[in-house]
């Protein structure tokens, strides 16, 4: 079960939510896990601590080089090596719903920023430390909302198609330094923030009558995928998006 042991695992937007549990099942994996979030992370780290693995908490802003910088500065000096890149940080939970015409600049750059251009900036500041310890797995965290359209989201929809994107050209690119690029889009699942949602059971139960598996889907649906792409068993899986939705998009 000890899949990952000696691997370095960096996760953005991990302080609470998803990226919490993405943290969590990547240290019961074996991992040492650097939890980082824009808000202090440490209680997330020290939760990991607590259960006999191994973190570090970086406050970081995925949006900052210099903060970006200073997070893998620490990686580097605590464990000597990254393996494992786990871009999930993004503007999600907080984002009210909004018809394309009342969204505003300033949203659509704040979504924009944080959720493709953090994604972008934390990779390029993380990619000499993998390349240096002889490559490693990047994994984008997209959405199965590109596949379907939601409406009210058009800048957090676009920017997760954006992620899509990146996801296959960045895979050719790093190729080269052994290095495997692959995303997760999930369907609608019951994080802290979308729970704490004003609208969360009527936005719930509609996609439940799309699923083909009629249930709520909680972050723990998602670590099969996380340990799938994490691992050496997708070693030959490059480019790829994987929807993990209880089969409402099929493609
Ligand atoms: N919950 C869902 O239904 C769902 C569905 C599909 C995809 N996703 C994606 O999964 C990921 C996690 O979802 P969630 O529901 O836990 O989201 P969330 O909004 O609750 O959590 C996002 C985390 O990112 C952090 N963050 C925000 N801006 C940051 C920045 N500039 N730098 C660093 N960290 C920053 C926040 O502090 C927060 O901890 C997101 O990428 C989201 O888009 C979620």
């Amino acid at each position: 079960m000890n899949s990952l042991a000696g691997k370095v695992a960096i996760v953005t937007g991990a302080q609470q939510g998803i990226g919490r549990q993405y943290a969590m099942a990547l240290a019961r994996a074996g991992a040492a896990v650097c939890v980082s979030d824009i808000v202090n992370p440490e209680i997330a780290a020290a939760e990991i601590r607590e259960l006999g693995g191994e973190a570090i908490a970086a406050a970081c802003d995925v949006t900052r080089n210099e903060s970006l910088h200073h997070m893998v500065s620490e990686v580097e000096k605590k464990f000597g090596r990254t393996d494992i890149l786990v871009n999930n940080a993004a503007l999600f939970g907080g984002l009210n719903m909004a018809s394309f015409t009342d969204i505003t600049e300033d949203e659509w750059d704040r979504v924009m920023t944080v959720n493709i251009r953090g994604t972008w900036q934390a990779t390029k500041a993380i990619f000499p430390l993998m390349a240096q310890s002889g490559g490693g797995k990047i994994i984008n965290i997209s959405s199965a909302t590109v596949f379907k359209g939601t409406p009210k989201l058009l800048h957090y929809v676009a920017s997760k198609g954006a992620i899509v994107a990146l996801t296959r050209s960045l895979a050719r690119e790093v190729a080269e330094q052994n290095i495997c690029v692959n995303a997760i889009a999930p369907g609608l699942v019951a994080s802290d923030n979308v729970r704490n949602h004003p609208d969360w059971k009527n936005v719930a139960d509609s996609v439940i009558a799309t699923r083909a598996l009629k249930r709520e889907s909680v972050p723990d649906d998602l670590i099969g995928a996380l340990l799938f792409f994490a691992s050496d068993a997708s070693n030959f899986i490059t480019g790829q998006t994987l929807v993990v939705d209880g089969g409402v998009v099929m493609h």
